[in-house]
């Protein structure tokens, strides 16, 4: 009876526990709200009622696991006007993401907002915000995405950026910003766009790794036009039509790297002599043309030291003072180096990539290219030779006329843009993972690609997809700076790029296997609040039960492919799972791609 009883008690105690942390609420943050409601003018009707649960009805309102704080404050388009009042939203101390976006705040930046230290997303932009950008930024320690676009904002951009040390996302665009553009030097920063400002000066060298439209619309002197101004893809499937239309930054991109290049030619020629002095026969210009590079080992002991190292079938006709002279074009910088798309008089055409910060010693780079070199396989693009020399290392590969996977995709979208159809993603998808299984052979089952992207997957003679840029991963330096394009083609367990597995390179597959999918970028922002990992968003629609609507919209116009769609989309997200070991085995996802196809009833081909 006694234990009954203490039963009976202890249930209602803990009902009574239960709905007394059901009605908690963050009271002050409550009231801080409330401050600021009734001191703005709004034009849609906000449910904010004084007796009504703040964590659980208040639209735009979300409240920490125990409903203790306010974590959470989101309305955009409400209509609000006027400024800010003072110490109401700035009370909200525990609030991490704050978007006021597409209202009609006006007055300067709330200068209060420097209490708010939690904050990790701040969205303002299209307002009518005006006056300088706040001086100090170093409050906001965790501050990752800051989106100030479209506003009145005008005077400088405050060095102190810097400040924000987790700083992912910055958006300026679409203000009065003037001065000189600071040195951001923030190396998590991934995404950046000053667009029509009144920036004056140069792009400052931390910045150069970002693309140059980030800096369009601005009076910025043409220094900015370096190479890193240039478009990080191959700008367009046709380039001959492209080459007639290219900007006058582009242009005078492509001078300043052929005017590099000519640079390198001096250089490289003045080492030739040199060496020529103490070595008899020793100059690159004599050496393995079509012949020679039949017999490797016996060119490569001739001319070790300074000339082009060709691989065996390689039918390229050509030596390194060729190369130089050959016209180049900057077809991008990627995560290792500089691409140039160099044509030779003989009308080969072949891409030599400029690698920089080799830190491997040439004995360890020598045989990765050895083993990377002796790779023949139709789906994987062939490099034909390298150069290492201790201040200069190239390497020469096919060129692919009609551009990277990556410009296919998401190049020109919008306008004349010719769509990518089913069969196409279709046989990109087999034949990449054709050539990654085939990579992962190698080296008695060692040699990992290490980074698998869509702008390194190209097509090959029979429209299949064919990677390249293999193994490269391994040599260099470790790269803090992820760009866009790399970051979200990670696996979540490598922090180092020298790191990748295997199975990092299965994660990296099914992210590009989500892409062809969706259409969407590995990391893009919805244009609302949040940057968004492809994988992440892929795994939240799907359960959500909207498969439907990850797809590309380009691909629902053909008919009878949906199965196969969803097939794919299975693949790739076991492809994406966080645990490594849990992923599929790349020869197993070689056999799951090929069978889509094959599983099917007979489709009717897509036009
Ligand atoms: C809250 O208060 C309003 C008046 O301010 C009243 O109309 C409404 O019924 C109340 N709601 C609840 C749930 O008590
Ligand atoms: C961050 O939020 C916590 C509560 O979650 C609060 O105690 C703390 O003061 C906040 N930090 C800052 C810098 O405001
Ligand atoms: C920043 O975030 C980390 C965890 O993400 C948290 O532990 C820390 O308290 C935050 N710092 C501030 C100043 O809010
Ligand atoms: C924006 O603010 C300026 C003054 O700073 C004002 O003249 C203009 O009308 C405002 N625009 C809107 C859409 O509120
Ligand atoms: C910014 O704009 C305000 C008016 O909105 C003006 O008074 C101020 O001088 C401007 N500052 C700069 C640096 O242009
Ligand atoms: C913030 O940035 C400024 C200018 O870059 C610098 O002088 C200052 O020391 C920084 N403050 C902190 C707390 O890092
Ligand atoms: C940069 O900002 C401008 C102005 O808001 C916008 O038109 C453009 O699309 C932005 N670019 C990217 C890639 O976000
Ligand atoms: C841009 O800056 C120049 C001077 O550097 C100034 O004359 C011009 O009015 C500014 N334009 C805008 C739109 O602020
Ligand atoms: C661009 O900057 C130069 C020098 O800073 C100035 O003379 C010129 O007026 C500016 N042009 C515009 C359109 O602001």
């Amino acid at each position: 009876m006694k234990m009954n009883l203490l039963f009976i008690f202890s249930v209602i105690l803990f009902f009574g526990a239960v709905s007394f942390s059901a009605l908690a609420e963050p009271v002050e943050d409550k009231q801080a709200l409330l401050d600021f409601l009734h001191n703005i003018h709004y034009l849609h009707s906000l449910n904010w009622k004084q007796n009504s649960s703040v964590c659980r009805e208040w639209r735009g309102v979300t409240c920490n696991g125990d409903n203790s704080r306010v974590i959470a404050l989101r309305l955009p388009g409400e209509g609000i006007q006027g400024p800010i009042p003072p110490n109401t939203l700035s009370r909200l101390s525990a609030v991490q993401i704050l978007s006021l976006r597409l209202n009609g705040i006006s007055g300067s930046f709330p200068s209060d907002f420097s209490k708010l230290g939690n904050l990790t997303g701040l969205y303002l932009q299209f307002n009518n915000f005006s006056g300088p950008l706040p001086s100090d930024f170093s409050m906001w320690k965790n501050l990752s995405i800051l989106d100030l676009s479209n506003n009145g904002f005008n005077g400088s951009i405050p060095t102190s950026v810097s400040n924000l040390t987790h700083l992912t996302s910055l958006n300026l665009a679409n203000n009065f910003l003037s001065g000189v553009i600071p040195d951001i030097n923030v190396p998590s920063l991934q995404s950046l766009n000053l667009t029509n400002n009144n920036l004056t000066g140069s792009v400052p060298r931390s910045l150069l790794r970002f693309p140059g439209w980030a800096f369009s619309g601005n009076n910025l002197s043409s220094e900015t036009a370096l190479p890193p101004a240039l478009p990080l893809e191959p700008p367009s499937p046709q380039p001959q039509k492209k080459t007639k239309k290219l900007s006058e930054p582009a242009i005078l991109g492509i001078v300043i790297g052929g005017c590099f290049l000519g640079f390198v030619v001096i250089a490289l020629l003045m080492v030739c002599c040199y060496s020529k002095k103490d070595k008899e026969g020793g100059l690159p210009t004599k050496l393995q043309k079509k012949e020679g590079s039949l017999k490797k080992n016996v060119s490569e002991s001739q001319d070790k030291n300074n000339g082009l190292v060709f691989f065996e079938g390689c039918n390229l006709a050509f030596d390194l003072e060729d190369l130089l002279r050959a016209s180049a074009e900057v077809l991008g910088k990627g995560t290792f180096g500089t691409t140039y798309k160099a044509a030779l008089e003989d009308a080969t055409t072949v891409v030599v990539k400029r690698l920089k910060e080799v830190p491997v010693a040439k004995k360890e780079f020598e045989q990765q290219m050895e083993v990377i070199g002796s790779i023949r396989h139709p789906n994987v693009s062939a490099l034909r030779a390298y150069y290492y020399s201790k201040d200069e290392k190239l390497t020469v590969s096919d060129y692919h006329e009609q551009g990277s996977v990556s410009a296919m995709l998401h190049g020109n979208r919008g306008e004349g843009r010719i769509p990518l159809d089913w069969e196409t993603r279709l046989k990109i998808a087999i034949g990449a993972a054709r050539g990654i299984a085939h990579i992962h052979k190698q080296n008695s089952g060692k040699l990992v690609h290490g980074n698998i992207k869509a702008s390194n997957i190209f097509l090959n003679s029979k429209g299949y997809g064919c990677i390249s840029d293999i193994g490269l991963a391994a040599l260099m330096s470790p790269m803090p700076p992820l760009g866009m394009r790399t970051a979200g083609y990670r696996a979540p367990e490598v922090t180092d790029s020298r790191k990748a597995t295997h199975a990092s390179d299965v994660y990296s597959f099914g992210v590009l296997l989500l892409e062809l999918l969706t259409g969407k970028s590995p990391i893009h922002s919805t244009g609302g609040d949040e940057v968004v990992h492809l994988a992440r968003w892929v795994h939240s629609v799907v359960r959500e039960e909207w498969t439907a609507e990850v797809f590309d919209i380009e691909l629902l116009r053909y008919p009878n492919i949906e199965e196969e769609m969803v097939e794919m989309l299975q693949i790739g997200m076991n492809c994406v799972v966080r645990m490594p070991e849990q992923r599929l085995k790349m020869t197993d996802v070689v056999k799951m791609v090929e069978d889509i196809r094959r599983r099917s009833p007979e489709n009717p081909p897509s036009s």
